[in-house]
């Protein structure tokens, strides 16, 4: 995939390029509590700002007077090649930032041919996102439920329903401590925002039926918290499917030591973006000890604090194999439907191509060979 040309990178400029001014123009565009919920971290922010603070602290010296004129950015992920390394990471209900929600969304990653990940907890069902882009690679992210048999229902639909790989979120048995939610008294999934997967799901509609819930959000708010998770559910998601597993929101080497015991395929180093946990070191700063444990044998991928291509370019550089990005693609759907998406996410990949060119590097093999230079 090349570098759009100038006169594309011209036009766009109309469009807020900087993630914060992205993110001030989406402030006036969308209801104030879809916007506190959407920006904000957890408690005092701790963790947001470590996110943040981790990709300041580091900086790198180029090499130059290599002939950088063919880049190539693809990546290899579960035997695909793909031609960037970036991935849309889940993020739930996308009916608070536009009506077009997740199925605009995956249109614009099919577009861009970047993987697109699909929360449990999406406005529009699993099988309604998968037809929007029926050739693309997609992967089900899974909350656990309060009953094994529902979450491992939602994953044989999402197998049935062609998506390449499950994503387990293991960060958030239950929702963060959030502020500004608390003060805007707002819960979107008490606003039926996270209606998408649960709609059809023979599972939970008998559930209802035999009255185990008050009614329809009780029962999605029941399931959502799942303080039980613990590593035999992973150990049991691993005997009920095929496809390939990733944890996602692991931080801790010792975690990952024991995911890949369980024979999971894949890890995601993450703070969920700084939404679950306050008070956790930046999910960069936690990326090179996991790498380090890993050792190559599973990818590892990275989310937190990606606000530009040179984010992107500092992720990979300290071991990512490939990175997902959260808020930012969610703020261009706010701002501008699927088109605000594909300007965004290609926007981070021109700054991360012009990245490698100005640092001497033609492939994302030689980019990793670059060492970042922490500030202590
Ligand atoms: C509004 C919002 C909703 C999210 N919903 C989910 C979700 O349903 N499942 C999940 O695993 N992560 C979810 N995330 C976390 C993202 O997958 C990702 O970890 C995070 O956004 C990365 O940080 P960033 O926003 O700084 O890029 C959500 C994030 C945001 C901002």
């Amino acid at each position: 995939m090349q570098r759009s040309n100038d006169a594309t990178t011209i036009v766009k400029e109309v469009f807020p390029v900087n993630f914060n001014d992205l993110q001030e123009a989406v402030e006036q565009k969308i209801p104030k509590p879809n916007y506190d919920y959407i920006k904000g971290g957890a408690g005092s922010g701790q963790t947001m700002r470590n996110n943040r603070q981790a990709f300041e602290s580091y900086s790198f010296i180029p090499q130059l007077l290599n002939d950088t004129s063919a880049v190539n950015t693809s990546i290899t992920l579960f035997g695909k090649t793909h031609p960037t390394p970036f991935i849309f990471a889940p993020v739930g209900m996308n009916l608070l930032e536009h009506p077009d929600g997740e199925p605009a969304v995956v249109k614009a990653a099919a577009k861009l041919k970047m993987p697109y990940s699909l929360s449990t907890v999406s406005s529009y069902s699993l099988e309604e996102v998968a037809s929007a882009a029926p050739e693309h690679t997609k992967f089900f992210q899974l909350y656990w439920s309060e009953e094994d048999e529902l979450a491992l229902n939602m994953v044989s639909r999402a197998e049935a329903a062609g998506y390449e790989a499950i994503i387990l979120t293991i960060d958030t048995t239950v929702s963060g401590w959030r502020e500004g939610d608390r003060k805007n008294q707002f819960s979107p999934i008490l606003h039926g925002y996270a209606k998408g997967n649960y709609l059809q799901d023979p599972i939970f509609l008998k559930d209802l039926e035999n009255g185990k819930y008050k009614d329809f959000v009780d029962g999605v708010l029941r399931n959502v918290n799942h303080p039980h998770l613990n590593w035999s559910h992973v150990e049991k998601l691993r005997k009920h499917t095929k496809l390939p597993i990733l944890l996602k929101g692991v931080l801790h080497p010792n975690d990952a030591v024991k995911a890949l015991e369980i024979g999971v395929n894949g890890l995601i180093v993450s703070t969920h973006g700084g939404r679950q946990l306050d008070g956790v070191i930046g999910s960069l700063d936690a990326l090179p000890n996991i790498v380090k444990v890993v050792g190559g044998q599973v990818p590892v991928l990275f989310d937190s604090g990606i606000y530009s291509g040179l984010d992107a370019f500092k992720a990979l550089a300290l071991g990512a194999d490939a990175v997902c990005v959260g808020r930012p693609y969610v703020y261009g759907l706010a701002y501008a439907g699927q088109t605000g998406v594909e300007t965004v996410m290609s926007n981070f990949y021109d700054e991360l191509v012009t990245t490698m060119q100005l640092a001497g590097v033609s492939s994302i093999e030689s980019l990793q060979k670059i060492e970042l230079i922490q500030r202590g």
